[in-house]
């Protein structure tokens, strides 16, 4: 068996560039005890292997009433996610089967790949209305300007949330996924909670054709949704809807522009897109370290003993690096053969929304190299900030000049 170091303390620093710490983690184990921003002790896993094993295993659990519990014997200080509206927490990212099963298939249908498609002419057109603006400017922040308003506009309209609330709520998720925000995290996710549980009631006295007021009405085999059930679903499709693919086409964008040649690939040959898209997804996806898990009984990662009752998370961007997976995993090639990657996560929680987001993705990117033959950093190549959070992988804002 391996003997373990000290817990790591991930702060600042590893927000701003995991990849360095990732490279050494790999290669010492496959799995290695850190403290996370917020003073939660955890096991952090970074291979590709053992990553995708982990998120399959059935001897992790998701349940949310026992993580709430361990939540406090594993806390090093105080900040930690126990202070998180309790009115959010209940979906099926936090379950396990049979309560995920239900709630999962209550939802599956509405994002299948075919519901989907359907709404690609609606996507197509808030697309050009953004690169409208953006070509009249033809200087932005392309997060602030495009990547974040097209998502957040689709998932807004398929859910019937008035897009008037959405600056409101932005600032409430940032709060929820920033990993430094802890004095504001009970008030910002308790304000999320009654505002979501105001917007349900308004459903459910008044229906609209979204799929909110679908999920208030919904019957799977006679099956409904709780009230109980609802705000916490609404909040992860609000929350996973948009949180995510801001940051797909914010880092697809900047691994071009610092990669004029891959830039010059893709644009030579825009077929590439759907794969050059899962290379984005791979090469600096969106999510950087997966949901919370625990162990249930004493797992081996590896040569490394995981005891029952402790945390594990799995690394998606340090998996998604791992040479023993992908050969020279530290260069963006638009033409390596897609699949395999771990950024919608693996077994029964793989992302619902993938469907969607590969769409939303393939419209963006098309629609911007198409517009716009020019496309570069606005001023020197920016030193990017990342955001503050271990879930999230994005850029604060991205600079960019076009014509
Ligand atoms: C590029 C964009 C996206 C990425 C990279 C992404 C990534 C992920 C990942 C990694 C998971 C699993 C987390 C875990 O196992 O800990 C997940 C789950 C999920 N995602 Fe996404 N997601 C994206 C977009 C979306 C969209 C557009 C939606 C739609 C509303 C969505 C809805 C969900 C839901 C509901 C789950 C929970 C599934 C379950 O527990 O069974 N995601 N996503």
């Amino acid at each position: 068996m391996r003997v373990v170091d000290e817990p790591i303390k991930l702060g600042g620093e590893f927000v701003q560039d995991p990849h360095e710490l990732y490279r050494r983690l790999r290669a010492e184990g496959p799995v290695h005890p850190v403290i996370m921003p917020r003073g939660l002790k955890v096991w952090l896993v970074t291979r590709y292997a053992e990553a995708r094993a982990m998120l399959a295993d059935p001897r992790l659990s998701k349940d949310s009433a026992r993580a709430r519990e361990l939540f406090q014997t594993h806390a090093t200080e105080t900040g930690n996610r126990a202070v998180f509206a309790s009115a959010l927490v209940g979906h099926m990212l936090n379950a396990d089967p049979p309560d995920h099963t239900r709630l999962r298939k209550l939802v599956n249908k509405a994002f299948t790949a075919r519901t989907i498609s359907r709404l690609r002419p609606r996507i197509e057109q808030i697309t050009e209305e953004l690169l409208d603006g953006v070509a009249a400017a033809g200087a932005v922040d392309l997060i602030d300007a495009f990547a974040f308003p097209l998502p957040m506009t689709v998932i807004c309209e398929l859910l019937g949330v008035p897009t008037a609330d959405r600056d409101q709520f932005r600032a409430w998720i940032h709060t929820i996924v920033s990993a430094s925000a802890a004095d504001r995290l009970q008030a910002d996710s308790a304000a999320m909670a009654e505002y979501l549980i105001q917007l349900i009631g308004e459903k459910r006295r008044s229906p609209t054709e979204d799929l909110l007021t679908d999920l208030v009405h919904v019957s799977e085999e006679g099956d409904r949704l709780s009230e109980a059930e609802l705000v916490p679903m609404a909040f992860l499709l609000l929350l996973a809807g948009h949180e995510t693919t801001v940051n797909l086409i914010g880092n697809s964008v900047l691994a071009l522009l610092r990669d004029p040649g891959q830039l010059a690939t893709l644009r030579a040959d825009t077929a590439l897109l759907p794969s050059a898209i899962e290379e984005f997804l791979r090469f600096e996806g969106p999510v950087n370290i997966a949901t919370i898990r625990f162990t249930t009984e004493t797992v081996r990662v590896g040569e490394t003993e995981v005891p029952a009752g402790e945390f594990v998370l799995v690394s998606l961007l340090a998996a998604n690096r791992d040479g023993e997976r992908f050969p020279d995993p530290d260069r963006l090639d638009v033409t390596r053969p897609p699949g395999g990657h771990l950024a919608f996560g693996h077994g029964i929680h793989y992302c619902v929304g993938a469907p969607l987001a590969r769409l939303e993705a393939e419209i963006a990117l098309g629609g911007l190299l198409r517009r716009f033959g020019n496309l570069a950093f606005d001023g020197e190549p920016v030193m990017v900030t990342w955001r503050e959070s271990t879930l999230v992988r994005g850029v604060e804002s991205l600079p960019v000049r076009v014509s």
